[in-house]
């Protein structure tokens, strides 16, 4: 099929080059012109394992082109996708100028049958407003549907998910569309779950904030193990073996960041309250993410005591580990926070650059390329993205560059245990700072490094 795909971020490049994989024609647009001369050139604008590989694939056998001619792109396509950045108002609301822009060139460009589809995440009732739009700008006699497809990509896994998605949904008016799109996503022979555009728009935004109500709650849990000594990764194990609750999106930390979790929140609340319906669970979902910095700052402080003029390593930016992207990262607030007390703060993210995170603090900070010269003369380390590369460091050599042994472990990636016995002071999510086991003959609680009561 010939496909048009409007926004080449996150969410259209990974969908017109995986289409193009598929055995269809995609034309990417975007208004972007250094953006586009790059994909022209192979380069791609941010990290997603495997998509360079895909899109260099596809545009060598000619399935996958860029341009930033709208028209042209439009003109020779039957379904055309929007995917184009809603960000978030200052008031929580989805932006929709872009959606409604493209809306707009799109009608009028048309002049024969097209179908146009939503992809990019947007309140519940868009769809009415992209057809509106579409009948109010194009030529009396065009024919034209417009549908709800919702992406559900997760940053680091985009191309998985989508060649071997959970399910596909489309939201359509009518059987020519359902039709159409049926036949696009019938290779990946996934479920198929076709609805009115209304209900589609909301499967995704209860979706995302269904996933960061998960993470709120167990960062909730954790707070309670912290302060009856339990351990939250057991207490998530136990949950998460229950099939209702399910293991994923249970992992106490820093709290949820990325494009998505915190924007589709805010919407969902936004568009809940326009309607007469008050949020509150999801009001609640926000907040305690938000106090999820607070609390980790919190244990910096009480470890460090004075913050000024510390010098202070810090591993992972991105706002989770296989990617670059750190909109909405954790380490944006936290490192900010840090700066205001005036410490120096020392970094490493294997794949954030130094140029894309300075853009998002103002303050100064040490980049470094290779990690261990972050620790060297360092008071503490900070984990806030649990990238595996920092789960196979030379933990003894860790211990020799720093001032002190002291880690403080938004991701929980370390052992209590192994930490302990390395002589370091762990401080972690919801769990106790020395392995405790209980002595079951005479029930006490004793630390398994010394032998005396605690
Ligand atoms: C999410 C949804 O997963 C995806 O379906 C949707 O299309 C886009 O938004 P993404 O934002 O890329 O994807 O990342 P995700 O893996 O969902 O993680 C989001 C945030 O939650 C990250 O900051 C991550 O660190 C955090 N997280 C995730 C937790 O804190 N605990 C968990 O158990 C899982």
């Amino acid at each position: 099929m010939d496909i048009a795909v409007i926004g080449t971020g996150h969410v259209g490049l990974v969908t017109g080059a995986c289409f193009a994989d598929l055995g269809n024609k995609v034309i990417c647009v975007d208004k972007n012109e250094e953006t586009i001369n790059n994909l022209n050139k192979g380069i791609v604008p941010f990290y997603e394992p495997g998509l360079k590989e895909i899109i260099t694939k596809n545009t060598k056998n000619n399935r996958l082109a860029f341009t930033t001619d709208i028209k042209e792109a439009v003109l020779n396509s039957l379904i055309i996708f929007i995917t184009v950045g809603t960000p978030t108002k200052y008031n929580g609301e989805s932006n929709l100028v872009y959606v409604e822009k493209v809306t707009a060139q799109i009608a009028e460009i048309i002049n024969s049958y097209r179908l146009i589809v939503e992809k990019s995440t947007v309140p519940v009732e868009t769809g009415i407003w992209v057809k509106h739009t579409i009948k109010l700008k194009a030529s009396k006699n065009v024919v034209f549907d417009v549908a709800s497809n919702p992406e559900f990509l997760s940053e680091g896994n985009a191309i998985n998910d989508f060649m071997k998605p959970d399910r596909i949904v489309i939201g359509v008016e009518n059987e020519k569309s359902e039709k159409l799109l049926k036949e696009l996503y019938t290779p990946l022979n996934a479920p198929i779950i076709v609805t009115d555009t209304n209900s589609a728009e909301l499967i995704k935004h209860a979706s995302n904030s269904f996933l960061a109500t998960k993470i709120s709650f167990i960062n909730s849990v954790a707070e309670i193990c912290e302060k009856t000594n339990a351990d939250i990764e057991k207490v998530s194990k136990g949950m998460g073996l229950d099939s209702r609750i399910g293991k994923k999106f249970l992992k106490a930390g820093i709290g949820y960041g990325g494009s998505c979790f915190p924007k589709d929140v805010k919407a969902f609340i936004h568009i809940a309250k326009k309607k007469g319906f008050n949020f509150d669970i999801l009001e609640a979902v926000s907040e305690v993410n938000k106090k999820c910095q607070e609390n980790f700052l919190k244990k910096i402080k009480d470890n460090l005591w004075i913050i000024e003029d510390k010098n202070i390593a810090v591993w992972g930016l991105s706002f989770k580990p296989g990617t670059d992207d750190i909109r909405e990262a954790p380490s944006i607030s936290i490192i900010k926070k840090l700066l205001d007390e005036k410490a120096h703060i020392k970094a490493y993210d294997p794949q954030v650059s130094e140029k894309q995170f300075k853009n998002s603090i103002d303050g100064k900070i040490e980049f470094f390329d290779n990690i261990y010269d972050t620790i060297n003369n360092s008071d503490c380390l900070l984990i806030l993205t649990e990238w595996n590369d920092f789960k196979e460091v030379d933990l003894k050599k860790v211990k020799s560059l720093l001032n002190q042994p002291l880690i403080i472990d938004g991701r929980n990636i370390y052992d209590i245990e192994k930490m302990q016995n390395l002589g370091f002071t762990y401080i972690s999510v919801g769990r106790p700072t020395v392995n405790k086991k209980v002595d079951y003959n005479n029930n006490q609680i004793f630390s398994t490094n010394n032998k005396e009561n605690i």
